[in-house]
């Protein structure tokens, strides 16, 4: 009897010491202003519903992941996976899923009656091969323009309805001495924004799909007018500073009275928030013009790796549990600017932005950003905004030889075996 007791105390120390030795160990690129509140609040929820579980943030700055993906899947191949990460659902999430990294959820999303909740686009970018792969945290909007309504207000200014028109206001803006539109593509996404946002007011949301699945490129006219307004912008229209400046120190400008715009997703809407900005009264927000109606996605989600222990991906479930709450998309949201990937949560707690976005969201043509990893596969989508600054930083070079130089890695990248999955 007494060995049996010794067993069994052996056994418990082993079982407390594995619990003691996991922790839930999770990694974003959330750490500019407004974001990092988010996840912060998101997380203080997690510990207050699970007390036990030791937490072990991670984040790595960069911004739409361009740096904190190259650690993953370095950690994973060592046999080190994180608990669990942020990922955008849709192309970036398929290249995990292609190289077998992830583990399926289709059971959680089944006893959870997640289909229930979340609309079929979404559900869709979210599944790979019959089985689900990830839990949506937000709903972003990619294609919004944001402005200082005291510099509109100021020099009289109307917030243009075509990108024609935004060029024109621009030009007003660059005379009156104020930065026409704040970039800070240090980490360059936010000058492919500017084309990609461009690339879908001028040409529309079916072409804007046609490009990214190879079937049309520069050729086309309104591609080509894209890529000529592109350039002009960049050159003639942005802060001198842009290449030094991350995306929410281009927002400061905006806050800060110096630029009276920038092309950004709703993350600037938290941004602005966590400075104690008022939507509608200091800044304004309206979809970047000539793309009115349509939603350009950008959606947040976190998977479970494979090669966590029985604990960890216990860890992992609970995770995915709170964020797919409707409790738990408030939180994030209300904090994030974007919205809650949920149908189901009540608009009180939102700002207007926001509540005008959940609207659009029910009625508005449905499109996703390769910028932010849902359109295009990765290889492109880097290859793609390399040509991009080579285009921007060379205006000597032709509108021809441009167009020219970006269909050759078009073709390249966006050939029919790299975009089957
Ligand atoms: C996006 C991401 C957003 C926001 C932004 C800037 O890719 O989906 O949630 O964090 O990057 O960091």
């Amino acid at each position: 009897m007494k060995r049996v007791w010794i067993l069994v105390t052996i056994f418990a120390l082993v079982a407390s010491f594995t619990v003691m030795a996991a922790k839930f160990s999770i990694y974003d690129w959330w750490t500019a202003g407004g974001e990092k509140q988010a996840i912060t609040a998101e997380i203080n929820y997690f510990h207050q519903l699970y007390p036990n579980i030791e937490i072990a943030q991670n984040p790595v700055a960069g911004g739409a992941g361009a740096n904190m993906h190259a650690v993953i899947k370095s950690l994973i191949f060592a046999g080190l996976p994180p608990t669990t990460f942020q990922v955008h659902a849709g192309w970036e999430m398929y290249e995990y899923t292609k190289a077998k990294l992830l583990d399926p959820i289709t059971d959680l999303w089944q006893s959870e009656g997640w289909t229930k909740v979340f609309p079929k686009e979404i559900e869709e970018l979210c599944s790979y091969d019959g089985k689900f792969y990830a839990v949506p945290m937000d709903v972003h909007r990619a294609n919004m323009l944001w402005y200082n309504i005291s510099i509109f207000k100021k020099l009289g200014l109307k917030v243009p309805k075509t990108f024609e028109g935004l060029i024109s206001v621009m030009k007003k803006i660059k005379a009156a001495g104020y930065i026409p539109l704040a970039v800070g593509d240090r980490y360059q996404w936010p000058a492919a924004m500017v084309f990609e946002e461009g690339l879908l007011a001028i040409a529309g949301p079916k072409t804007y799909d046609e490009f990214f699945e190879g079937k049309v490129n520069y050729s086309n006219p309104s591609v080509k007018k894209a890529l000529e307004d592109f350039r002009d912008i960049m050159e003639n229209y942005v802060n001198e500073n842009h290449a030094s400046l991350t995306w929410d120190q281009a927002c400061g400008l905006v806050a800060n009275g110096k630029a009276a715009m920038t092309i950004m997703g709703d993350w600037a809407n938290g941004y602005f928030m966590g400075l104690g900005l008022k939507a509608n009264v200091d800044y304004g927000a309206v979809a970047v013009p000539g793309s009115q109606g349509v939603y350009n996605l950008v959606i947040d989600a976190f998977p479970v790796p494979k090669g966590l222990s029985k604990i960890e991906k216990e860890y992992a479930y609970d995770w995915l549990k709170t964020i797919a709450s409707v409790k738990g998309q408030a939180i994030f949201n209300q904090i994030k600017g974007s919205i809650p990937a949920r149908i189901d949560v009540p608009t009180t707690g939102f700002n207007t932005v926001q509540v005008n976005n959940m609207k659009e969201l029910k009625t508005d043509i449905l499109v996703s950003s390769a910028v932010h990893g849902s359109e295009a596969p990765a290889p492109f989508v880097t290859a793609w905004e390399n040509a991009l600054t080579v285009v921007q930083y060379h205006p000597s070079m032709s509108l021809e030889q441009a167009v020219n130089y970006l269909n050759a890695v078009n073709a390249q990248y966006l050939t029919p075996q790299n975009l089957s999955h």
